[in-house]
């Protein structure tokens, strides 16, 4: 495993320098990686892991996912790699998947929320990858929004939540896959997704060879993983999620809502959007039965849709297979009524 070295683009550029500088002496930076823009410190600082949960508002027994841009750092960070865990990274690394992993004792409690366990992944992304090996040391980052807003997907939404209460911004663009990574724990009978992402249960089953299991938050019990528990991915407007044969009332529904006053937006597949009267905004998820396209632009679309002082978003649901799966979970969270299904 450690023979597997991962090759990066080292940027030399000053303003690149200066954000490593930054992060060196305990600051907190943004950076895009493939899923959405994470707000990174050094993992050993207890003082700039302490200011990440202050500008997000975050609760602080939700842990951090530990960014690494070389399987060394492994070692450093975890006390045990198990050998699924080894096939994962294997397939999967660099890439939108989060391996939870038993913690060693350089990670501060302040990172993981007094877990015993760390949530490690390697991003597959130049800017996000050459920060880290640039600095030598992994970094914490969650996503790099207020706690509860849908994450980022371009700097100007890191910008447009933070202003200038964090350090720096590094703007590598738009980010490719719109949703956050997949979070996985490992346990005797195999592997668990604890949060869908881009890396899908299909691919783990076919990287693996056995069934995944996906696990529920149950009411009277810790949730598996902290995050879970909290509200999440919401803008302020209302969500409305359309399901099943619900879909085709969408049109009537939007009506009714702009007759009562409402400033709405419509979010689906084209030919829905089709058959929807004028509203304040339409955003596609482009050709029915695509889930990439819906995942890379459902947060900004949510953001936009805010921005422009919409009461209400109505969505189509996706087919919940694949990366739709993910789309759907973070639909399911952000929708303050579900019609139909
Ligand atoms: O794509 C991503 O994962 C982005 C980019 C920046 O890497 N990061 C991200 O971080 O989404 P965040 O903090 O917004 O979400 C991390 C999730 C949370 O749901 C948290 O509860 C879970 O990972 N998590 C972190 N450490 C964990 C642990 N030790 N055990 C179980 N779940 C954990
Ligand atoms: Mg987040």
């Amino acid at each position: 495993m450690h023979s597997l070295k991962c090759i990066s683009v080292v940027f030399r550029d000053e303003q690149f320098l200066l954000a490593v500088d930054i992060l060196r002496q305990g600051g907190i930076v943004a950076f895009p990686t493939e899923t959405v823009y994470g707000l990174g410190a050094r993992y050993d600082s207890e003082q700039a892991i302490a200011k990440i949960f202050a500008v997000k508002g975050r609760p602080s027994d939700n842990p951090l996912i530990v960014h690494i841009s070389d399987y060394c750092q492994l070692s450093e960070i975890t006390l045990a790699v198990p050998s699924l865990a080894e096939q994962l990274m294997q397939v999967f690394w660099p890439g939108p998947l989060t391996i939870v992993l038993p913690k060693s004792s350089a990670v501060p409690y302040a990172a993981t929320g007094g877990l015993e366990t760390v949530a490690v992944r390697m991003p597959a992304h130049a800017v996000a990858l050459s920060l880290i090996s640039a600095l030598g040391i992994p970094l914490v980052a969650p996503s790099a929004n207020l706690s509860g807003k849908p994450s980022p997907t371009t700097a100007q939404h890191v910008r447009d939540d933070f202003g200038e209460t964090i350090d720096a911004i590094v703007d590598g663009g738009e980010t490719e896959v719109g949703l956050e990574s997949t979070v996985v724990s490992i346990g005797v009978c195999g592997v668990t997704i604890l949060r869908p992402g881009a890396v899908t249960r299909e691919m783990i089953e076919t990287a693996i060879g056995v069934p995944v299991l996906t696990q529920q938050a149950e009411p009277h019990m810790p949730p598996p993983s902290p995050g879970m528990k909290y509200m999440h991915y919401a803008p302020r407007a209302e969500v409305l999620l359309f399901k099943g044969q619900a879909v085709t009332d969408m049109p009537q529904q939007v009506l009714l809502l702009r007759n009562t006053g409402g400033v709405v937006a419509v979010i689906g597949y084209e030919d829905t959007l089709a058959q929807v009267a004028e509203t304040a905004m339409k955003m596609t998820f482009g050709k029915r039965g695509r889930a990439d396209l819906a995942a890379h632009n459902l947060y900004a679309y949510f953001r936009q849709a805010d921005q422009a002082g919409v009461t209400h978003i109505c969505v189509e649901e996706i087919a919940a297979i694949g990366l739709g799966a993910a789309v759907m979970n973070r639909l399911s969270k952000a929708a303050t009524r579900v019609i139909g299904g």
